[in-house]
C-alpha cells in the first residue's frame, strides 16, 4: 500500500468515532456472535488437549468435513481429504500462487497471473511480492478470480463469463471469500466442481464471521494438494488449534444458513442506502448495484490523483478506498473510489456520503485551480 494511503487511513482510524469509516472493508462488529464465540471458548479449552496443542498441518478433522459438506453441497467432489485449514483466504492465495508458480503454470520467464480490470487490493500485492505480474486482458496461464461476489464491484458472473473462463484451459484461483454473502442466497456451483484438476478453491470464515479468528481454507486439485500442504507447513506447520477448536464449537451449536440468511439481509438494507445517498448527493457518479459483498464502486469519470480525494475525505471526517488500491497498474484515474456500506452503522451512510460529496467539491477546485497555474506557465 502507497504509504500515503496507509498515512491517511491510520490517521482516520485515530480518530474512529468521529469518522465515518466507508473504507477498509471491513464486517460489521454488530454482527459478530460475541457471546456463542465465548461459550464456544470455553467448551473449545475444556477438550482433553486439542485445542491448546500442536495439530496437523492439514488442520482440524471435524473442521475440513464441515467446510467440505459445504463446498460439496454446491456440487464440488470434495471430501475433507481435500481441504486444507489456512490463516485466512489471504494464506490460501498466498498458497496456490506459490504452488502454481512452482509447477511452471504461470509461465517460464517471468510469471503472469490474470486479474480483473478492478480487484482485491492485497492479491495483487501478493502476487507481486511473490514475482507474479498481475495483468488485465491478456492471454496467460493462471487467472485469479471471484465468481460469485467480487471486491471490490460486488458482481456476479454471469454464466456466459463463465463458461468463457472455464473454456479458456487456464489454472484458477477461486477466491469465494464473499460468495456466501450474494443478496439473493446461498452461491451455486464452484468453478472447482466444473475443472476440479486446475482451480484452486479458497474461503474463509472472515466475511461471514469474523476475520479476528484468521481461518480460512484452501481446496487445491488433487495432484498439486501435496505440494500446497508442503508449503503450508514450511510457512507456519498449521492452522491455529485454538482458533479452530473455537470453530469447531460454535458451528456444532450455530444455525449458520440461518446466520448466513440475517448476514445477507443485513448487508443488502445497507447497500440499498448507501446507492440512495449516492445518486442523491453525487448524481454525476457512475455504479452498479452490487449482487453482494460489502462495497459499492464508484467511477466519477474524471483524471486526477484520487490519494488527494481520500485526504480531502479525511480531512471532512470519512474515509474510502482509493480505486488505484484495485487496479494492476496502480492508475489513479479515471478517479474512482469504493465506498464499503458494511461496518459503519446504518444511519451514518447519508452522512458518510453528504461528506464524500464536500470533499469531491474541495477536490475539485484544487484540481481546476492547478489546472489554471498549469496553463498560465504554459
Ligand atoms: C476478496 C478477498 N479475498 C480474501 C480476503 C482475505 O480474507 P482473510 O481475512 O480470510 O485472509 C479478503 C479480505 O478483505 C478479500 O476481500
Amino acid at each position: 500500500v502507497d504509504p500515503r494511503i496507509e498515512r491517511l487511513y491510520r490517521l482516520a482510524a485515530g480518530r474512529a468515532g468521529a469518522a465515518v469509516l466507508l473504507g477498509g472493508g471491513l464486517p460489521s462488529a454488530a454482527l459478530f456472535p460475541r457471546a456463542r464465540l465465548q461459550a464456544a471458548f470455553l467448551r473449545a479449552l475444556a477438550q482433553p488437549a486439542g485445542a491448546l496443542q500442536y495439530g496437523w498441518p492439514e488442520g482440524h478433522e471435524r473442521l475440513r468435513a464441515w467446510i467440505a459438506a459445504r463446498v460439496a453441497a454446491r456440487g464440488a467432489r470434495v471430501t475433507a481429504d481435500d481441504v486444507i485449514v489456512t490463516n485466512g483466504a489471504q494464506q490460501a492465495i498466498d498458497l496456490a500462487v506459490s504452488t502454481l508458480g512452482a509447477a511452471g503454470a504461470l509461465g517460464d520467464g517471468g510469471w503472469r497471473i490474470g486479474v480483473d480490470a478492478e480487484t482485491y487490493p492485497a492479491a495483487l500485492d501478493l502476487f507481486r511480492t511473490r514475482g507474479a505480474l498481475p495483468v488485465v486482458g491478456a492471454a496467460v496461464r493462471c487467472r485469479y478470480v471471484m465468481p460469485h461476489v467480487s471486491n471490490p464491484r460486488g458482481l456476479a458472473l454471469d454464466d456466459a463469463a463463465r463458461a468463457q473462463l472455464l473454456a479458456s484451459g487456464a489454472a484458477l484461483i477461486e477466491d469465494d471469500a464473499y460468495a456466501e454473502l450474494n443478496f439473493s442466497g446461498p452461491p451455486g456451483r464452484p468453478l472447482a466442481a466444473d475443472a476440479p484438476d486446475r482451480v484452486f478453491h479458497v474461503g474463509t470464515f472472515s466475511k461471514v464471521l469474523c476475520p479476528g479468528l484468521r481461518v480460512g481454507w484452501l481446496i487445491a486439485p488433487r495432484d498439486a494438494r501435496e505440494e500446497a500442504l508442503r508449503r503450508k507447513r514450511d510457512l507456519d506447520l498449521q492452522a491455529s488449534s485454538l482458533a479452530q477448536s473455537i470453530l469447531v464449537e460454535f458451528l456444532d451449536a450455530d444455525d449458520f444458513d440461518a446466520r448466513l440468511a440475517r448476514a445477507r439481509a443485513y448487508y443488502r438494507r445497507r447497500a440499498v442506502r448507501l446507492a440512495r445517498a449516492l445518486r442523491r448527493r453525487l448524481p454525476a457518479w457512475r455504479f452498479r448495484m452490487p449482487d453482494g459483498g460489502f462495497s459499492i464502486w464508484c467511477e466519477t469519470g474524471e483524471p486526477g490523483d484520487d490519494i488527494a480525494l481520500l485526504e480531502a475525505a479525511v480531512a471532512e471526517g470519512v474515509t474510502a478506498d482509493p480505486g488505484r488500491l484495485f487496479r494492476a497498474d496502480d492508475a489513479s484515474a479515471p478517479v474512482a473510489l469504493r465506498l464499503c456500506f458494511s461496518s459503519a452503522p446504518v444511519a451514518a451512510l447519508d452522512d458518510g456520503v453528504a461528506r464524500v460529496a464536500r470533499a469531491w467539491d474541495t477536490w475539485r477546485r484544487a484540481r481546476d485551480r492547478e489546472r489554471v497555474v498549469e496553463r498560465s506557465m504554459l
